[in-house]
């Protein structure tokens, strides 16, 4: 089994790549494989060369598109902005082939906030997508709100949280 765990902003040094690198390491000491996926590495202009009539013409686009097309498992870790998911995130989905590669497959969400949320709303957002696109969601999905004043040198050390997502990480694996 190979997990996908997506790094779900394009944002340099972002909070979500750290919990991302984390996550990868309960699954290592689980000896389940797994591969980040960095939306920083979609090229800058993709919004306007690699969606709709250009679908599939961005070569640069195409290889993170096939990276994630070819899971079949996947977390992704979510920050909450503005109330929601990150945008790249949806326009990264809104380029991928349709009907939708994430149909019958499987996911699991974290969500991160500085402030109270944990990115609750973002998930559920997010959540109502993949319903759309005919992937299944796990329904653990851990929210890590106050997300700075629980970490310390780029790690969580929130005891709940790291809790939450070895739990998470388990049932992932038997999902
Ligand atoms: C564009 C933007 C919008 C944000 N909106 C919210 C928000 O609505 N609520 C909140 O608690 N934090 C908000 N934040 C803070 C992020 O949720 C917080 O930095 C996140 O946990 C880590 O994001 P990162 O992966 O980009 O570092 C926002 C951050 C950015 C960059």
């Amino acid at each position: 089994m190979m997990i996908k765990i997506i790094v779900g902003t394009n944002r340099k040094n972002s909070v979500s790549e750290k919990i991302a690198r984390q996550y990868q390491e309960i699954l290592q000491k689980m000896d389940v494989s797994s591969e980040l996926v960095h939306l920083s590495d979609l090229p800058d202009d993709f919004v306007f060369t690699a969606l709709y009539e250009n679908n599939g013409k961005n070569q640069a686009y195409n290889k993170v598109h096939d990276q994630v097309k070819s899971g079949s498992k996947y977390v992704f870790v979510i920050p909450e902005y503005n109330g929601s998911f990150p945008g790249i995130l949806k326009s990264f989905i809104d380029g991928m082939t349709y009907p939708n590669s994430f149909k019958h497959k499987k996911c699991a969400l974290i969500g991160i906030s500085s402030g109270v949320g944990g990115g609750s709303i973002a998930m559920s957002h997010l959540t109502d997508v993949f319903h759309y696109l005919g992937m299944h969601v796990l329904a653990l999905k851990p929210r890590l709100a106050k997300i700075e004043e629980n970490m310390s040198d780029n790690l969580l050390t929130n005891r709940l949280y790291l809790g939450l997502l070895q739990e998470q990480a388990e049932l992932l694996v038997r999902f």
